[in-house]
């Protein structure tokens, strides 16, 4: 697979290196550094900012031109021509359905979006206020413990099956967890809506009335899973990977990448985009938390924006921005005072000479929690949101780890720490 080679002199090593350098089909080669430890060397590269972890054929992205390919097909036009069960089908095996694999996966996954009914009772020892994330992080893990029949993560069928039955219940758990937070019963899904439609339903209609879901409203929940499907090896999809590398079964993958995800410079940033609109609280207040933003000794930054990957724009958050428009204008709430300090935020920020110079750009999540909130989700559920729709990536990437020549994920380190000493006598 070497198409090139790095020769590396080393101070201290008399013979240069020569290592094998790997090219792609697309993005920058890569150095195989692997014999390195046969000379007692170790790279380091503390956030993995040059270090590609393994070889995939899922997701790529260019930072500098603003693209996002899932299996080569631009987000651009997957959001606008295909929906979310068909790109989950598309990532988890690598081509677009036909018309029979579409129908016959959708209705695989309609028909396993039931959860056990004995899951129902884990609910019961948290909080009503507990933070959701934290129930989700607990009730996906726990569903190891219900499919003793299809753990053996050898088993190609095993596998599906349980991509499946994740795919499938992480919409009912998720709006489970917003029922218990409002006392209300859960409500079971119903194989007949879709998708989007189906996870509205369960979140807002109850055993007393039962109302139909705005078609809009579904479609714009069914292209905010799409958008957060998949996205190479960001953090929690690492974490997942790194999980899954010791031989744990799925759903204590997709577990540790929840709990990965929760952070605020991660999925928990959409959370923390509406909180911050709402503590800026005025257009006028805009120009205060810029400088606090660009204030090196103040640990505030501006939530929705920079990418470590993106340097130009994210695509995802301009189909996120259409999608804000159309919902907004459905729910006739194109005054809404947060989309406006966004809005202004945004031409204020992306005109400042600190955040072009650091190609900080709205990402992801910038406009994402403005849709959610007019959609009546509460602040706390969006990154439960997130997670759910970023399932399909996440156990794409285990399933294609799981089925490659994979070894156990173990870092090594630098270490500046004491050199042997005796315990005192
Ligand atoms: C997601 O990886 C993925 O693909 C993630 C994701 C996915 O789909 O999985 O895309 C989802 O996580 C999107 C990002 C959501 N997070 C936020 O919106 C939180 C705010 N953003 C930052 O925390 C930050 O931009 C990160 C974490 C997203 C990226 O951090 P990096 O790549 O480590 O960049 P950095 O911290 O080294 O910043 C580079 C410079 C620094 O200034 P200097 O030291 O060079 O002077 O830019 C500054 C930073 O201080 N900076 C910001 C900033 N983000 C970076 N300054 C103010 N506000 C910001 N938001």
């Amino acid at each position: 697979m070497a198409d090139k080679k790095a020769t590396l002199k080393v101070d201290g090593v008399e013979e240069s290196l020569e290592l094998p350098v790997y090219e792609g089909t697309l993005g920058p080669d890569v150095i195989d550094v692997r014999s390195l430890t046969g000379k007692g060397l170790f790279t380091y590269d503390p956030g993995f900012m040059a270090t590609a972890a393994t070889e995939s054929k899922i997701t790529y992205i260019d930072g500098a031109a603003g693209v996002l390919l899932h299996r080569g097909y631009p987000i651009e036009q997957l959001a606008e021509k295909s929906d979310y069960l068909e790109t989950c089908y598309l990532l988890l095996h690598g081509e677009l359905p036909n018309k029979e694999e579409k129908e016959e996966f959708v209705s695989t996954i309609k028909n396993h979006t039931m959860v056990h009914e004995q899951l129902s009772h884990f609910f019961n020892g948290f909080r009503r206020d507990a933070h959701p994330m934290a129930i989700m992080c607990g009730v996906v893990g726990a569903l190891s413990a219900f499919y003793h029949d299809s753990l053996d993560i050898h088993d190609e069928n095993h596998r599906v099956i349980s991509a499946h039955r994740l795919i499938a219940k992480m919409p009912t758990l998720a709006a489970m967890v917003y029922k218990y937070s409002i006392g209300q019963p859960f409500m079971f899904p119903r194989n007949e809506l879709s998708y989007g439609e189906n996870f509205l339903h369960m979140m807002f209609n109850t055993p007393c009335e039962e109302k139909k879901i705005s078609p809009i409203l579904a479609k714009a929940m069914d292209r905010i899973f799409l958008l957060h499907a998949d996205h190479e090896q960001n953090a929690s999809t690492s974490t997942v990977r790194l999980a899954g590398s010791t031989g744990a079964n799925p759903f204590a993958c997709i577990a540790s990448g929840i709990a990965a995800l929760w952070g605020p410079a991660h999925g928990g940033a959409n959370e923390a985009v509406l909180k911050m609109l709402n503590e800026i609280g005025d257009e006028s207040n805009i120009d205060t938390f810029i400088a606090k933003a660009k204030d090196k000794d103040d640990p505030f930054r501006l939530m929705g924006f920079g990418h470590r990957v993106y340097k130009n724009f994210d695509p995802r958050a301009k189909v996120m921005k259409q999608t804000c428009d159309e919902v907004l204008a459905e729910l006739g709430m194109e005054d809404d005072p947060l989309l406006k300090i966004a809005m202004k935020l945004e031409k204020i920020a992306t005109e400042d000479e600190y955040f072009i110079k650091r190609g900080l750009y709205p990402n992801v999540d910038f406009y994402s929690g403005i849709i959610l909130k007019a959609i009546g989700i509460p602040t706390e559920m969006f990154t439960v949101i997130f997670a759910t729709g970023r399932t399909p990536g996440w156990i794409a990437h285990w399933n294609e780890m799981i089925s490659s020549d994979y070894r156990i994920g173990r870092p090594r380190q630098l270490y500046t720490g004491h050199k042997k000493r005796d315990y005192p006598a």
